[in-house]
């Protein structure tokens, strides 16, 4: 059975774009596949939250994640901090990782650029933390979003080379999962800009209530409206159409089509359809959420099942990784 492994950082609210890029997959896959999704709490402390925040942000997620239908009983739902063979991989992997692909890296390039006072280490080699994460269970699938296709390839690279360096078929080749026939999927942002994202402050959370949600939605960036029939959408439609073709029926998206093609939509109309639709989707979500986070015991139960099924496979992996580089006991 092929085995998949995914994760999403601990840095705040699971947004529409982190749902639909990669937990509608996930929770599709561990009903036939091994899954592995874990919470990227070692990943968040690049940009250094306080200790109070990575707490609250990793019980959060954890929260959020059980209530977007992923099944602790069917795959294996865990902290990475609560992994540590993934952190011994990590170093071992990164003296095969070199400056320079590491600094060529998009997701590098623009965190330093938009804080340069804080380019760290860990921020250099987060892709080699996140090949960590994917290889130590031996995955084959990755679902993930669009902005995560470098990262990914990235970790391709690093399990190649190690296989090739030792000449060992330790690793499987791990490749990003979409379903057939689709692309990558991005969301994009309510403010213009091509991505919805827990930094870029334009994210829709599956937690927003109702209120917040229409407030976000009728903010959204436009144009002056169509002037010619059947022109093409600027990007900033296109988004607000991208966004109602994953929570709208395809009637709701083709009645708003056709007014954009003849020229007579009402943007207004739009994002009310639009705010609506998503709170119809996100509501149960969000009931859930809540039930959850003031159900302690059950959180924890979680946490510790996952732990010790990660940890299983983790150290399986890690065990032949040491005796494959020759690291061996004196005693
Ligand atoms: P993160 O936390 O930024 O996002 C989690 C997942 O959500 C997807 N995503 C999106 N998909 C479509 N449109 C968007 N606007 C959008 N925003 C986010 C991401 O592609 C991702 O799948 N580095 C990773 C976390 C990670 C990881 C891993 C993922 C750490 N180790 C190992 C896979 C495997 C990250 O920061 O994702």
């Amino acid at each position: 059975m092929p085995t998949v492994v995914s994760g999403i950082r601990s840095t705040g609210n699971l947004h529409l774009g982190n749902y639909f890029g990669a937990v509608k997959n996930f929770v599709e896959m561990q009903h036939h596949h091994d899954t592995y999704f874990f919470i990227a709490d070692l990943h968040s402390l690049t940009t250094h939250p306080t200790p109070e925040h990575l707490y609250a942000n990793v019980r959060q997620v954890l929260a959020e994640y059980l209530a977007c239908g992923i099944d602790p009983e069917k795959a294996t739902v865990f902290i990475q901090s609560d992994v540590p063979e993934v952190a011994e991989l990590y170093l071992l992997l990164n003296m095969n990782a070199y400056l320079g692909e590491l600094e060529r890296t998009t997701s590098f390039k623009e965190k330093a650029r938009k804080h340069p006072d804080n380019v760290n280490a860990g921020l250099l080699t987060y892709p080699v933390l996140m090949a960590a994460d994917i290889i130590i269970h031996k995955a084959h699938l990755v679902p993930v979003g669009k902005d995560q296709e470098q990262n990914l390839e990235m970790g391709r690279t690093f399990a190649r080379r190690f296989n090739r360096m030792y000449n060992v078929e330790l690793f499987p080749i791990p490749r990003p999962y979409v379903f057939e026939g689709q692309d990558m999927v991005k969301i994009p942002g309510l403010d213009g800009s091509g991505k919805m994202g827990k930094s870029e402050g334009n994210a829709i959370s599956l937690a927003d209530a109702p209120g917040v949600i229409r407030k976000k939605v009728m903010k959204a960036v436009t144009d002056s409206g169509p002037t010619i029939p059947n022109q093409q959408k600027p990007e900033v439609i296109q988004n607000l159409f991208t966004l109602l073709d994953v929570v709208s029926t395809p009637d709701v998206v083709a009645h708003f089509d056709l007014q954009y093609n003849n020229c007579s939509i009402r943007y207004g109309d739009l994002k009310k359809q639009l705010a609506e639709d998503i709170i119809k989707f996100n509501t149960p979500i969000r009931e859930r959420i809540e039930s959850l986070l003031a159900d302690e015991a059950y959180l924890s139960k979680v946490a510790k099942l996952g732990a010790e099924k990660a940890r299983a496979s983790a150290s399986r992996t890690l065990k032949e990784v040491r005796e494959v580089i020759g690291i061996k006991k004196f005693y």
